[in-house]
């Protein structure tokens, strides 16, 4: 594999095997020392042109933690205010020695253009509301650690929120459904996509109906900075009838576990707090990101050596 760009691309066959990585990875990171040499001499640059936290900071966990050199780059204070293009910012960091560019950018395709311009590898950690791979792949994995479970054949997983523009559900409905699970997308028209007949889901615009039958509920954030009009009518009304509240956390059945991305927006799609949920794994989500991030990086730049010795 040398770019990992969406869940489509990557394949049932390329999640299992990174699944499969990543639970080395995260043995890796048990250790009192949790460093190996594997990626000794290459460098991984990010390039963030939105916000981020967890995405940014686990891929440069994993990096380091593989011996790797990083590049973080800074849209604020870089020459891009100086009116330097994105093609001439990539060939720069390349010229660098940038083995693997790891990017974020409010566009669509844009990993798919960078490519073009450097023999690097590409990694998608968010392209508009396109795809998320490292997210999905973070979530399958978190679910397959919770569940015992390596396959989800029967697994009913129910998206909430706002579907429209987000590229964390584009990406996950891809990689449950390769697992065997079945999906329902939870949300009012308005944030849904004008048509999603092709996508392989079913559509219930009422949250309450399908709380007790959800093994998984995970919720998304509103994401009012990429909303050109008002996609709810109030924020109140939204929160009545899609946020998960006490109340529905205890019609969920005994089982069930709820996860979300993060960032949280409290008080609109989670109107409760995470630690008082029994089943929730929204921290193993972000604890886990540091091991698959790693499996990813060294799938695409490492050897297939020196996974066992010391830094
Ligand atoms: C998501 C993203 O940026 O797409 N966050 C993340 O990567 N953990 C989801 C979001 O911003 O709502």
């Amino acid at each position: 594999m040398k770019h990992l760009r969406s869940i489509d691309e990557l394949g049932a066959k390329g999640l299992l095997e990174l699944l499969q990585l990543t639970v080395h990875m995260a043995e890796i990171n048990q250790r009192p020392v949790p460093k190996v040499p594997a990626l000794r001499g290459r460098t991984v640059a990010s390039l963030f042109f939105e916000d981020s936290t967890r995405t940014r900071l686990s891929f440069e966990t994993a990096a380091k933690r593989l011996s790797a050199d990083t590049l973080t780059f800074n849209v604020s204070t870089s020459s891009v205010n100086k009116g330097e293009s994105l093609r001439d910012t990539v060939a720069t960091i390349t010229d660098m020695g940038a083995d693997a560019f790891v990017v974020r950018h409010k566009s669509v395709g844009i990993p798919w253009q960078i490519e073009q311009w450097t023999k690097a590898s590409i990694i998608n950690a968010g392209d508009g509301a396109h795809q998320h791979p490292t997210q999905a792949l973070v979530d399958c994995y978190t679910i397959r650690e919770a569940t015992h479970t390596a396959r989800f054949d029967g697994m009913q997983i129910t998206i909430v929120g706002d579907i429209k523009h987000s590229r964390v559900a584009r990406s996950n409905i891809q990689a449950f459904t390769m697992l065997g699970a079945k999906v329902t997308l939870v949300a009012p028209p308005t944030l849904l996509p004008p048509d999603v007949s092709h996508w392989p889901v079913e559509v219930n615009h009422h949250l309450d109906d399908v709380i007790p039958t959800s093994d998984v509920l995970y919720m998304l954030r509103l994401q009012s900075e990429r909303m050109s009009q008002g996609h709810v009518p109030t924020l109140r009304e939204y929160s009545e009838q899609y946020s998960l509240t006490q109340k529905r956390v205890a019609r969920l059945r005994d089982s069930a576990i709820v996860m979300h991305p993060g960032p949280m927006n409290r008080g609109v799609e989670m109107q409760i707090d995470p630690s008082d949920i029994k089943n929730s794994l929204i921290h193993r989500q972000v604890a886990n990101g540091v091991s698959v991030r790693m499996a990813v990086l060294f799938d695409l730049l490492g050897s297939g050596a020196n996974l066992g010795g010391q830094a």
